[in-house]
């Protein structure tokens, strides 16, 4: 049917379990080993258990780890290109058998769910770095998540009995199933999701503008799950989209809503995956500018443009958006991008993200072809607070 759009593989997963059955594995549950996760395992059992990870069903095993890290692919072919794992040490592993359940618990110790452990093999650390963030540079931040892991993955389907207790920003809060039904509410056949980690900033607001001169509507989409200790932590973040849409945006065709899962910043991988998030939350389109997931040097600019034609499009599904490096144009007078504006870079405004950060913590607005001052302000504010 128009304006639903299939969720990857055909089917929007859902791990949580109610009433009777999630009394009696609740009670199962006290009685079995205990896993400790860290945030990004309990975000990852969010995303699962809410089919934002369609079609994934618990943390892979085997041979879809080794085929999204050879091919990009799950072992079934369907693209997938970051590895969804579990793992655990050496040590806990010895005790840990294969067709055994566990409990998954937070630090606190409050159990979230059950993984049924279907496989338990060797977490191969090297190959996961080079094949999935093209590095093994320790300085890379999802490449040091890597490191920091256990020895040995976990592998199986989870079973949800308490979802994550969320206290900040409850009303963003929508599963793809409900951002399914708004959609088809406000009669949007054609949606775009945006994918941030970043305040949106005058560029972010033109491409997301220009997306929505040919779409229904606009989801933006920021990650509110573990990013790394320098980027604008999400509840600063969230007040700025806050001032943004207020003031800048069409709210009969735009949507906030926020993404509990983990930025892993790897560039062109990330960019797929991102995507196919966005198609579970049933948007038909998804913005990928320059740089996207980037961090560092790593990747080209347009890394993450190019591996999309590694794909069979109808596979992907979602519909990639793409634009080249935007910026606010003192010739043309308004926003333009490399691809549209004829003038050398001396009419540009741009700014890097450190020169950013010294002005805000100087107290001094970035000029308002950069960020829109509502914005800015938001971000002097938070500065000035820590
Ligand atoms: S990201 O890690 O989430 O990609 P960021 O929040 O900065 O970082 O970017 C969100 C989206 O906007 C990405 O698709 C990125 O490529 C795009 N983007 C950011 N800045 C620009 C820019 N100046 N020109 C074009 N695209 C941009």
């Amino acid at each position: 049917m128009v304006g639903l759009i299939e969720p990857h593989g055909g089917k929007l997963v859902n791990r949580i379990l109610e009433g009777k059955e999630r009394e009696d594995l609740a009670e199962k549950a006290q009685k079995l080993k205990k896993v400790h996760l860290n945030e990004r395992e309990i975000s990852d059992i969010e995303m699962i258990a809410i089919g934002a990870f369609s079609p994934l069903e618990g943390f892979m095993k085997k041979d879809d780890y080794h085929s999204v890290m050879d091919n990009m692919k799950l072992s079934d072919g369907l693209p997938w290109t970051i590895p969804i794992t579990l793992s655990v040490t050496k040590d806990e592993a010895k005790n840990l058998k294969e067709g055994e359940e566990v409990s998954l618990v937070n630090k606190e110790g409050e159990m979230l769910a059950v993984l049924h452990i279907e496989e338990k093999f060797s977490h191969d650390k090297e190959k996961e770095a080079v094949q999935i963030y093209g590095t093994k540079d320790m300085a890379h931040p999802g490449v040091a998540k890597v490191f920091e892991m256990g020895d040995t993955l976990l592998g199986g389907s989870v079973s949800v009995i308490h979802r994550v207790k969320q206290e900040n920003f409850l009303k963003y809060r929508l599963d793809p199933k409900e951002t399914r039904q708004l959609f088809k509410e406000k009669g949007w056949k054609r949606v775009v999701g945006f994918q941030t980690r970043n305040p949106i900033h005058r560029a972010h607001e033109y491409i997301q503008k220009c997306a929505l001169e040919v779409v229904d509507g606009l989801m933006i989409h920021p990650i509110v799950g573990e990013t790394k200790g320098d980027d604008v932590p999400a509840a600063v973040r969230v007040k700025c989209y806050e001032v943004l849409l207020e003031n800048y945006y069409p709210k009969d065709r735009t949507v906030l809503v926020v993404n509990p899962a983990a930025m892993r910043y790897a560039g062109p991988k990330e960019a797929i995956f991102h995507a196919l998030i966005r198609k579970n939350y049933g948007c038909t389109h998804f913005i990928v500018g320059r740089d996207h997931a980037g961090v560092g040097n790593y990747y080209g600019t347009f890394d993450a443009h190019y591996i999309f034609d590694e794909f069979d499009p109808l596979e992907i599904g979602i519909t990639p958006m793409f634009f080249d490096h935007t910026f606010y144009c003192k010739k043309c007078e308004g926003m333009a991008s490399y691809k549209s504006c004829p003038h050398d870079s001396s009419h540009h405004v741009t700014l890097s993200g450190t020169k950013v950060r010294e002005m805000l913590r100087a107290g001094t607005m970035p000029p308002h072809e950069f960020s829109r001052p509502e914005v800015a302000k938001v971000l002097i504010e938070a500065m000035r607070a820590t």
